[in-house]
C-alpha cells in the first residue's frame, strides 16, 4: 500500500493497521521533513510495518505495476499538475489495484477553511482565486475528479460525499491553525503588516459566529472520497 503526500501520516498508519503484519505500506511526501516527522511518529506509535520516502507524487519514483493500493487524503487538490499525479498513480498501480483518495468539496460548505480567504478578497489583500489553480478548492466539482482519474486511465469513480466537524477550542486556536496550518493562506497572513492582520482576523471572528460553541468553535466541513480501479 502506498500513501502519497502523507504528511503525519495519520491515514497511513491506520492502512497500517488494516494490512496487518504481513503487509506494508510505503509513507511518502515530497517534503523530506514530513518524512521524517511521520517517521518519528510512527517509532513513538509503534508502528513497524511501514516505510518512509520522499517521493514527489507527480513523478514517482516507483516502478510500474508495484503496489497493491494508493491512498491520498487531502491533498492532490494541491499539487499544481494533477493530471500527472493521477497518471503516476495508475503506473504504480498494479492491474485491478484500488485508489482511494479525498479532497475538500466547495468552499460554502467548508467555511472553517474559506472565510479567511473570503476576508482577504473582500479586503483587497489577494485577487479571487483561479476555481482551477492548485488550492484546497480545486477538486470540490465532482466533475473535475471524474476528468482527472478518467483521464488518467481509471475507470469510473464511485465519489462520496462524508461530513465532518473541525473544532477549534479557542480564537486563538483557530487564528493559530488559519496562520501556522493552512498551506499558502498562512504564508499570505503573516506578510501582512499586524494592524491588517487584526482587521482579517475581526472579519473572521464576525463571519464565524455562528459556529461558536463555547469558547472556540464548531464548524461543519464536508469532503469527498473517492475510489478508482
Ligand atoms: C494538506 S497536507 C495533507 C497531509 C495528509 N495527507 C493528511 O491528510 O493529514 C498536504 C501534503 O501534501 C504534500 N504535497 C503537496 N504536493 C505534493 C506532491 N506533488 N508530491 C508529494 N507530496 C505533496 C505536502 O507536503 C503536504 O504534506
Amino acid at each position: 500500500m502506498l500513501e502519497l503526500a502523507a504528511g503525519l501520516a495519520d491515514t497511513g498508519f491506520m492502512a497500517a493497521r488494516l494490512v496487518g503484519e504481513t503487509g506494508r505500506v510505503i509513507i511518502t511526501d515530497f517534503a523530506p521533513e514530513m518524512v521524517a516527522a511521520a517517521h518519528r511518529r510512527a517509532e513513538e506509535l509503534g508502528v513497524g510495518n511501514a516505510e518512509f520516502r520522499v517521493l514527489d507524487a507527480e513523478r514517482m519514483d516507483l516502478e510500474t505495476d508495484s503496489v497493491d493500493g494508493v491512498l491520498c487524503r487531502w491533498a492532490y487538490m494541491l499539487m499544481i499538475d494533477p493530471a500527472a499525479a493521477f497518471a503516476e498513480t495508475r503506473r504504480v498501480l498494479r492491474p485491478g489495484g484500488r485508489l482511494a483518495f479525498s479532497v475538500w468539496a466547495t468552499p460554502e460548505r467548508n467555511l472553517w477553511a474559506s472565510l479567511v480567504g473570503r476576508a482577504l478578497v473582500t479586503q483587497e489583500h489577494i485577487p479571487p482565486p483561479d476555481p482551477e489553480a492548485p488550492g484546497i478548492f480545486a477538486m470540490a466539482d465532482p466533475g473535475r475528479i471524474r476528468e482527472l482519474v478518467l483521464g488518467a486511465g481509471f475507470g469510473e469513480p464511485e465519489i462520496e460525499e462524508v461530513a465532518l466537524h473541525w473544532a477549534f477550542t479557542d480564537q486563538d486556536d483557530y487564528w493559530r491553525f488559519l496562520t501556522e496550518v493552512a498551506g499558502a493562506i498562512s504564508t499570505v497572513l503573516r506578510a501582512l503588516p499586524p494592524e491588517t492582520q487584526v482587521m482579517v482576523r475581526e472579519q473572521v471572528y464576525e463571519e464565524a459566529e455562528p459556529f461558536r460553541s463555547g469558547a472556540g468553535y464548531d464548524f461543519p466541513a464536508v469532503c469527498l472520497n473517492a475510489v478508482a480501479h
